[in-house]
């Protein structure tokens, strides 16, 4: 599983907790993030290697892409090359979105990259389901979350802003669809108002992978519990502190990962 930092640690939390026997490779680049102001074509390149990684350096059975950015960037692609099943973030929130509301307006919110990427209208589309999206990018809350800054009056005033838009659009569904998103998750529903509510990817994507598992036949069986390994492309004990704090205490391994040009 791989994210541009903190933010893919929602997905492997609900991993861990639906999955307990399965072992996790979790690698934060935190070195190069945020992706979701970078071109999408440099987000693609680091996407590749670190997916190719997790295959070829630590025996990945599957690749869990659990950064929404990446996954608008490259998700084609990686599931063209590599050699194992490949599950994003973006189609299960979507499957969750269209389920939970009940007037059919909705929003998402991400990254620049993934909203203008056009990734949720695409997926949204896809189900057929009519509903009505408004969407806004968040630049700026991928950077708190990385600092550890997950609520305030600094989030707070930003949150109000950006999410103006959406509450005009008066929806009743909300997906975070960034994974860095769900730590904000309290200031995010002060903001939006205790009829909107809040869609996070993370427990649908481990649904996904669980049951990508299982058609593969690569469920793990048994009780002894898996093992989980940490790595981070930038400050290490950073990444174990706030990780733990963020995840909990399986993080307590973490090394270092540095990328390799592919
Ligand atoms: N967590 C990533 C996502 O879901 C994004 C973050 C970033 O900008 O680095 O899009």
């Amino acid at each position: 599983m791989f994210d541009s930092g903190f933010g893919g640690l929602t997905v492997a939390r609900a991993t861990i907790d639906l999955l307990p026997a399965e072992h996790l490779v979790y690698i934060g680049d935190t070195g190069r993030y945020p992706y979701g102001s970078k071109p999408l074509r440099d987000v693609r390149g680091y996407a590749r290697q670190l997916a190719w990684s997790l295959v070829e350096d630590y025996d990945a059975k599957a690749v869990v892409v659990a950064c929404n950015t990446a996954t608008a960037a490259g998700l084609d692609e990686l599931r063209a090359e590599l050699p194992v099943p490949v599950i994003d973030v973006v189609n299960p929130g979507v499957k969750a979105l269209v389920h939970t509301t009940e007037t059919g307006r909705v929003g998402v919110i991400g990254t620049v990259g993934t909203i203008k990427s056009g990734a949720y209208v695409r997926s949204i589309a896809t189900t057929g389901v009519p509903v009505k999206l408004t969407s806004a990018a968040c630049p700026g809350f991928v950077e708190f979350v990385e600092r550890g800054q997950t609520t305030g009056d600094e989030v707070t005033v930003l949150a109000e802003r950006l999410l103006a838009p959406i509450r005009d659009a008066r929806v009743d569904a909300l997906l975070l669809g960034c994974t860095h998103y769900p730590f904000l998750a309290r200031t995010i529903s002060d903001v939006m108002g205790s009829g909107v509510t809040l869609v996070s990817s993370a427990d649908e994507t481990a649904f996904a992978i669980r049951d990508r598992l299982a058609d593969a036949r690569l469920i793990r069986e048994g009780d002894e519990p898996g093992r989980h390994l940490f790595l981070s492309s930038g400050d290490i004990d950073l990444f174990r502190e706030l990780g733990a704090q963020l995840l909990g205490p399986e993080l307590d391994h973490t090394e270092r990962w540095a990328p390799t040009r592919r």
